[in-house]
């Protein structure tokens, strides 16, 4: 959507809320309203989402198929995970052509039609712009690694051999091994942060910053209504003889993401938000701030690195005061100055009932106390297909992983002694296929996302249970009580815009806070852990506030201010 026209629409809103007109201070907390603040964004990952031409994979029509279902939902965006062509190394994270739907997921006819429906049901679209590096298959990378004057040799980032010819430093990739490959042609090695088939790109070069522009252009003007930027932060990178733990610290990344922000992301209505290794609430403000910050949001993941020993497979248990610091921190950063996200998992993280909840004995408390505290926070919330099911983690064998990550991270360890038996457990706790599984549409068979007979990768087991169709009819299921907190938020804008006040932070099970804006104040409690617990909610007279939601069909045992919590409880009052 061009920008001109929404600002008029959006001029006439605000003449109408009586806000002072020069009082640019905290604009954000006073309900200076953009279309994305009370957005709820569902993240699908194509691949998995649904397949409506019986190959096995899932496509853009199969999106377009399920409008509906989202749309009950109550969801307002989707980020569609690339859909561009890809060799699939890294599952379309390797681009090999910008501008282009993959013949796997549609055409881009396809495309068009979905974004015509979704915004004929109120649905906004976001893409998934790739641009810290290509595919090894694009036709850029193709060209560069033929000779040194080939004009697009600088696209990408080269060094020559050390003296005995190895690489021109120990960076490893995040995806296990050197992050450097040697490319004989030109006698050079080239760098990449994931698989070697992903080639970082030299965004010092001119040329690559105008095609990434006119990339990220494409498809605005195709009418996405906002972009998710992978690892964005990448765009800028320190010098060999530097550490790569600045990777993403680079203060030119600020500078680029300013550039595409003039040229194109400016023009535009959009939300806009960015993976961004490397930030952190001391200086996100400069990156997303209301004021200056090139990208309207970002995504808080720093919980993502809780719960292991430094191994993010060998996990560990997790310390939820640390888990609140992480959330304390982000607000105290930005709140009233800029925008974030709220997610507790993505299509890179293991299921979040598996690994904040409990998947076995308080599986369905648990999920619908996650969607409570999800649906509750402060920052756009991504709802993960398959979340609002209760999906779980997959018991995959190592023979059926399809994750470079996983497998590379296999392999190296077995080559270095370690066993199957060993690697295994913290493999499945952790790895980025669990999410990656079918979603599970119903009881048929392979979980009604394909007619193929075999879908691209394993489907759960549990699908006979966990399935849309299910819980569709089971008014009790979470499904359902994802549909009741999405409306939930968006009635009350407390949850959107109020102030956040964590209550007993130091408690190691129990996360309380209040939300409170223009004189209405709401309670959310919720125990993080799968034993009993009191807490006081230092909230007098509970039985006097009106309970909203809770997780579990009994009435919650409340004593004044303190609430005997059950396993995984959670609910919500209205106080004032
Ligand atoms: C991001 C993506 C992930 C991908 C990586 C490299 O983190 O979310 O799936 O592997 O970037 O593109």
């Amino acid at each position: 959507m061009k920008k001109t026209l929404v600002a008029l629409a959006m001029g006439a809103a605000l003449s109408c809320s009586n806000l002072p007109a020069e009082d640019n201070s905290l604009t954000i907390a006073k309900g200076n309203a953009r279309w994305w603040h009370n957005a709820v964004c569902y993240e699908v990952y194509i691949r998995s989402f649904n397949d409506s031409k019986g190959t096995g994979i899932g496509d853009l029509k199969g999106i377009e198929n399920k409008l509906d279902y989202l749309k009950n939902l109550g969801v307002d965006v989707i980020w569609i995970t690339p859909f561009y062509p890809s060799p699939g190394v890294d599952m379309g994270y390797d681009i090999s052509d910008y501008k282009n739907v993959d013949p796997k997921f549609g055409q881009l006819k396809d495309f068009d039609s979905l974004v015509k429906s979704a915004h004929a049901k109120g649905i906004k679209i976001l893409v998934d712009m790739v641009f810290s590096h290509t595919s090894d298959e694009h036709q850029w990378f193709i060209e560069a690694r033929k000779s040194k004057d080939n004009p697009y040799h600088d696209f990408y980032v080269w060094y020559p051999p050390k003296a005995d010819g190895s690489a021109p430093n120990d960076w490893k990739s995040w995806f296990s091994g050197s992050a450097w490959e040697y490319n004989k042609p030109t006698n050079e090695y080239y760098l990449h942060i994931f698989a070697k088939q992903q080639p970082a790109l030299n965004w010092k070069t001119t040329k690559v910053r105008e095609e990434l522009f006119s990339v990220a252009k494409f498809w605005l003007d195709k009418g996405a209504d906002g972009i998710r930027f992978d690892v964005i932060t990448l765009n800028a990178l320190p010098d060999i003889n530097q550490s790569s733990d600045l990777w993403g610290k680079m203060p030119m990344a600020l500078i680029y993401l300013k550039m595409m922000n003039d040229k194109v992301l400016s023009e535009y209505d959009i939300l806009t938000v960015g993976e961004m290794p490397g930030v952190d609430p001391e200086n996100a403000y400069e990156f997303v701030g209301e004021k200056e910050g090139p990208l309207k949001t970002l995504f808080q993941l720093d919980i993502m690195g809780l719960g292991n020993d430094g191994d993010k497979f060998h996990p560990t248990p997790y310390s939820l005061v640390a888990f609140k610091k992480i959330y304390q921190n982000w607000y105290n950063g930005l709140y009233g100055k800029g925008w974030i996200s709220a997610v507790l998992d993505n299509h890179d993280q293991a299921r979040a009932v598996s690994r904040w909840g409990n998947d076995k004995d308080y599986w369905k408390p648990s999920a619908k106390m996650l969607a409570t505290f999800l649906l509750t926070q402060w920052g756009v919330p991504y709802v993960f297909q398959g979340d609002e099911i209760g999906m779980t983690n997959c018991p995959f064998t190592p023979a059926e992983f399809k994750d470079v990550e996983e497998i590379n991270y296999y392999k190296e360890k077995i080559a270095e002694g370690k066993t199957e038996a060993e690697l295994l457990p913290g493999i499945l706790a952790r790895c980025r296929d669990n999410a990656r599984t079918p979603m599970q549409w119903s009881s048929a068979k392979n979980a009604g996302f394909t007619s193929a007979d075999t879908p691209w990768i394993k489907v759960n087991p549990n699908y006979k249970t966990i399935n849309v169709e299910a819980e569709l009819k089971d008014p009790d299921s979470i499904l359902n009580y994802y549909k009741k907190m999405i409306s939930l938020r968006k009635a009350n804008p407390a949850f959107v815009y109020g102030t956040v006040n964590i209550i007993d932070f130091n408690n190691e099970n129990v996360y309380a806070y209040s939300r409170e804006y223009e004189g209405k104040e709401f309670l959310v409690v919720c125990n993080f852990r799968g034993t009993h617990t009191d807490f006081d909610t230092k909230t007098a007279d509970l039985r006097k506030a009106k309970l909203l939601i809770h997780n579990y069909s009994s009435n919650p045992h409340i004593n004044d201010s303190k609430i005997s919590l059950k396993p995984f409880e959670a609910m919500i009052f209205e106080v004032k």
